[in-house]
């Protein structure tokens, strides 16, 4: 990637910081809530969103490279295993995509940043999937 997005903090600069990722995840929610293709994994959600939409952000900045405030703020996560006792399939992956495409969409990224999130995100939502099938398999 021309930009070099993966090394050092350089992506959690191009996503605007905590400010700018706060902005992304609660555009990412907001379209959870509004998108029927998403009804599904809305549901699998608490009513209210507000600790989800800090953890997806405290997450994401350390993702990104920045600070880590998701391991500060709650400790160590494998993204997989958090998510195994969900029922994620393809579909449920899928809708996730779809709402950080939406929400990405809207942000004041570059065109190449956008494409390199989706890349990047597919990663750990497959790795949901297919934590999910193992877990229903050893059920
Ligand atoms: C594959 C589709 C995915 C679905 C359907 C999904 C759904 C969920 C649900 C239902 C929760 C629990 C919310 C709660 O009880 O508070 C959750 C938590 C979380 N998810 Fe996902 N998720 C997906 C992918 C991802 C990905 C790819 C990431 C990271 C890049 C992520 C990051 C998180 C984080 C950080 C939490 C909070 C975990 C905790 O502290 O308990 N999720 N997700």
């Amino acid at each position: 990637m021309s930009k070099s997005y993966g090394t050092l903090d350089a992506s959690y600069r191009a996503a605007g910081e905590l400010a700018g990722i706060s902005k992304l995840v609660d555009a990412f929610y907001d379209y959870m809530q509004e998108l029927p293709e998403a009804r599904g994994i809305r549901a699998m959600h608490p009513e209210d969103l507000t600790e989800s939409r800090t953890k997806l952000t405290y997450f994401l900045s350390g993702w990104l490279g920045g600070p880590r405030l998701y391991k500060e703020h709650y400790g160590s996560i494998a993204i997989p295993r958090a998510h195994s006792h969900l029922a994620i399939g393809a579909a449920e992956r899928d809708a996730w995509m779809l709402c950080m495409e939406h929400a990405l969409d809207e942000q004041d990224y570059d065109k190449d940043f956008k494409r390199y999130m989706l890349e990047q995100l597919y990663v750990p939502a497959e790795r949901c999937r297919q934590a999910c099938a193992v877990s229903r398999r050893d059920n």
